[in-house]
């Protein structure tokens, strides 16, 4: 263990339940925020409120192979341990782990944890192996440390759905803590990826959260029909010559399920490409309280 900036740098296991359990033999309550690195303040926000909610709070650093499929980011994902040290640390975290592939895989898994129909709609019909590999891992996080809470940002807000659904189907006893998205003033959400984004592509990046605004109009203007507001989000993109659509989606928020007529609680998503970012977003909108 070396220790930078005043917060412990854990890269082993073993290393990591000795001093999880230490606070935890005293009493004390763990939370952890899982995270691929290059932290920015949405992620700082999630650190953040476990450190209000916790006595330690971890923040696991680990760009994870089983969630990349072939062709994607996995390579070349942003990476600068030193700064999310300090990021961490500035955000109240006591203790960053940073395993090396092999420290999580010491053997290619045959096991997986797979939330099965959650995984295949919306960003599973582009990333069809994507999701499997997240609750792998996190299910794997969540033995690794045993926190009482973890923090996950509503940003990625179909994981967020999975997560609590594997918690729940599997009765981990973990409570999953869902965070609001942090923005840049412009509106575009924060997101690690965003560097790889050109300073000419870089305002065109906001039409997610434009084709957000004008799906949630509709709806707030009284539309019920989810093609018709779909409509209106793929409009916005398509009207952005920069940006390649994936998807724009009207959904119910608890359940991701389509509805016929819109009702009670949903969830607007998009995902669009702009040079080499694949980027998502999300919106809630209540037709309840309208
Ligand atoms: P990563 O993309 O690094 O995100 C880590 C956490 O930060 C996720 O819960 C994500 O939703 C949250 N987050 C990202 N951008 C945010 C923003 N602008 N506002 C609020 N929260 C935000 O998501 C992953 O890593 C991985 O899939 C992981 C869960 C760590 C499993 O490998």
């Amino acid at each position: 263990m070396s220790t930078v900036k005043e917060i412990p740098l854990v890269e082993q296991a073993s290393e990591l339940w000795t001093a999880v359990n230490a606070v935890r033999r005293r009493g004390g309550t763990v939370g952890l925020v899982p995270t691929m690195g290059y932290l920015h303040e949405g992620h700082g926000s999630l650190v953040a409120r476990s450190a209000a909610e916790n006595d330690l709070t971890v923040v696991s650093i680990f760009v994870n192979p089983l969630q990349f499929a072939e062709g994607e980011d996995h390579g070349t994902y942003p990476r600068d341990l030193d700064r999310d040290r300090e990021m961490s640390a500035g955000a109240g975290a006591g203790l960053v782990f940073a395993p090396c592939t092999e420290e999580m895989y010491p053997q290619a898994p045959i096991t997986s944890v797979a939330v099965k129909g959650l995984n295949a709609v919306l960003e599973g019909r582009y990333r069809p192996t994507h999701f499997d590999g997240v609750t792998t891992v996190v299910a794997k996080l969540f033995s690794l440390l045993g926190p009482g809470r973890a923090y996950f940002g509503e940003k990625d807000y179909q994981q967020l759905a999975i997560i609590r659904r594997m918690a729940s189907d599997l009765s981990l006893p973990v409570e999953v803590v869902g965070c609001p998205t942090v923005r840049e003033p412009d509106g575009l959400a924060m997101s690690s990826r965003n560097v790889y984004l050109s300073a000419d592509e870089r305002p065109a990046a906001t039409v997610l959260w434009r084709s957000l605004q004008a799906g949630r109009d509709a709806v707030v203007e009284g539309s019920r029909n989810p093609d018709e507001v779909e409509a209106v989000m793929a409009a916005v993109l398509a009207a952005e010559p920069k940006a390649s659509p994936d998807y724009t989606a009207v959904v119910d928020a608890a359940t991701l399920d389509r509805p016929d007529v819109l009702d009670g609680e949903l969830r607007l998503l998009v995902a669009a490409r702009i040079g080499r970012a694949r980027l998502i977003d999300n919106m809630g909108v209540s037709c309840d309280r309208i």
